[in-house]
């Protein structure tokens, strides 16, 4: 029998180990095939170790001296073929056939079988064919086998998250890219301003799809945009405040308000005492301060989002109130749109966790879904989110992590298992473990494709 390469040395449940001998050669989010003559069992590793074989087999050798000299003088002749052997750590991930992929780990591996490494191409080809909307984004780790997903998988709730500065961004644009040059609106959250820069980009006519909004120019909000008790904490409206009542009076009773102007006008002619009247006009000044309430028609931007272009609401160096105003009335807005209808749209929110009211989770979790409102949420403090968002994400791109505490955050993630989530402990730039509708629930390690002269990220140098 010829020397087997990868040999099976233990299997538990759907872990198996397999021993070799070059390092260089196998790598976490590899795949193997191990067949015998009726099917074929897909697993994939997520840990490569030093496999501390060699003890053991020396120990074998000493058990076997004596009982019968020749085979062990043979096994002692070819120990150096045991030297150095590597293991790497699989998780089964399903069976092949002829009708193709299909995952869960009914058969197990036994002695005997052939086990051969599958190609980064095999595997693009088993995993992801024949997308409806394909989106080109990367190429599998370590091949340049590329990765097109189906941009149909997004119409879910995508996680993308990772410690800063690890490629996470870079991807959100490459999907809003894809987005949009496919027709479909999206809209983007665009906490440090980097997605209004995409008007620069040179790519075809993809620069003239991209909307700003910048609060206070050509965004306001206005006041029957946002709850009463936003407005109320914004503005430092206490219930204790003496104008507590007088507010809430107006909104019950002038459900057409509008702006600040009439909410002033209003107040005086209240016939309230001129304390209370005094104190209400001071709080209208501080919401006049902030300068982004008035008048707005944001229903109206969304429609003109339709035909495949993103808004991107720039909000960088806006002040925290401005943030979170502007996030809640988007996403009310977006609410209701779904509510009429007039939902099938991509919400990119960017590091938004920080800007989210808890109540949201529970909306993108259960009802914008329904709605037709699409999340992909990036974030590089996952702890930061409710937990069940990431139980009940259909998608995940995890890039790389240093903290322990985030990852295992992150691994109650039901799409994937923890072992494998923890290859991200050692993913480079731009490389990130991909799980989901998107991956038809196999995890891949995909390194992403570099920008084609689009603005990223980057920091503003005044030496290059
Ligand atoms: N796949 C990639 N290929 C090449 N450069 C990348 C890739 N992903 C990110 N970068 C670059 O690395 C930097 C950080 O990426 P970014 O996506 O902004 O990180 P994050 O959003 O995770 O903080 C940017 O300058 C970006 O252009
Ligand atoms: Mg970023």
């Amino acid at each position: 029998m010829p020397y087997a390469k990868f040999q099976l040395v233990s299997k538990k449940g759907d872990d198996v180990s397999l021993a070799f001998q070059q390092p260089s050669e196998i790598k976490a989010g590899d795949c193997f095939k191990i067949s015998d003559s009726a099917s074929e069992i897909i697993a994939q590793v997520y840990d490569v170790r030093y496999g501390g074989l060699k003890k053991a087999f020396s120990e074998f050798i000493q058990k076997l001296n004596g009982a019968d000299s020749s085979f062990a003088e043979f096994l002692g002749r070819n120990k150096h073929a045991f030297n150095e052997t590597w293991l790497a750590k699989c998780k089964i991930r399903g069976t092949l056939s002829k009708q193709g992929f299909s995952a869960g780990t009914l058969k197990s591996p036994a002695a005997g079988n052939i086990i051969e490494k599958i190609s980064g191409q095999q595997l693009a080809q088993i995993l992801l064919s024949n997308p409806r909307k394909p989106a080109s984004i990367g190429t599998l780790h370590g091949s340049s086998a590329p990765i097109e997903i189906d941009l149909a998988s997004f119409q879910a709730v995508t996680l993308i998250t990772g410690r800063k500065g690890s490629g996470k961004s870079h991807l959100a644009k490459n999907i809003l890219e894809h987005l949009i040059q496919n027709g479909a609106p999206a809209i983007v959250l665009d906490v440090n301003g980097e997605y209004a820069r995409l008007k620069q980009s040179k790519q075809s006519g993809f620069g003239a799809r991209i909307v700003e909004f910048i609060p206070g120019k050509n965004f306001f909000i206005p006041l029957d945009g946002i709850p009463f008790e936003t407005f109320c904490r914004m503005c430092q409206i206490e219930e204790n405040h003496n104008s507590f009542r007088l507010f809430s009076r107006y909104w019950a009773e002038r459900p057409e308000r509008k702006n600040l102007f009439h909410l002033r006008s209003w107040i005086t002619e209240s016939g309230s005492p001129p304390g209370t009247i005094g104190a209400a006009l001071g709080r209208i000044d501080y919401a006049d301060s902030l300068g982004v309430f008035g008048e707005f028609n944001f229903g109206q931007s969304l429609a003109s989002a339709r035909a495949g272009s993103a808004l991107v609401l720039n909000l960088f160096q806006q002040g925290e109130k401005i943030k979170q105003l502007s996030i809640v009335y988007v996403l009310r807005q977006l609410i209701e749109a779904g509510m009429r209808g007039e939902g099938k749209i991509f919400l990119f929110a960017e590091e938004a966790q920080n800007y989210f009211e808890k109540e949201f989770w529970d909306d993108v979790i259960t009802r914008m879904r329904h709605l037709g409102i699409y999340s992909i949420i990036i974030t590089n403090e996952p702890t930061t989110l409710p937990s069940m968002v990431f139980r009940q994400c259909d998608n995940l791109f995890c890039f790389n992590f240093s903290s322990e505490n985030d990852l295992a955050f992150v691994s109650q993630a039901q799409v994937i298992d923890p072992q494998t989530l923890f290859i991200a402990k050692n993913l480079g730039l731009g490389q990130c473990i991909a799980i989901g509708k998107s991956t038809n629930g196999f995890p891949l390690v995909i390194q992403i494709n570099p920008s084609k002269g689009q603005a990223g990220g980057e920091t503003v140098l005044l030496w290059e």
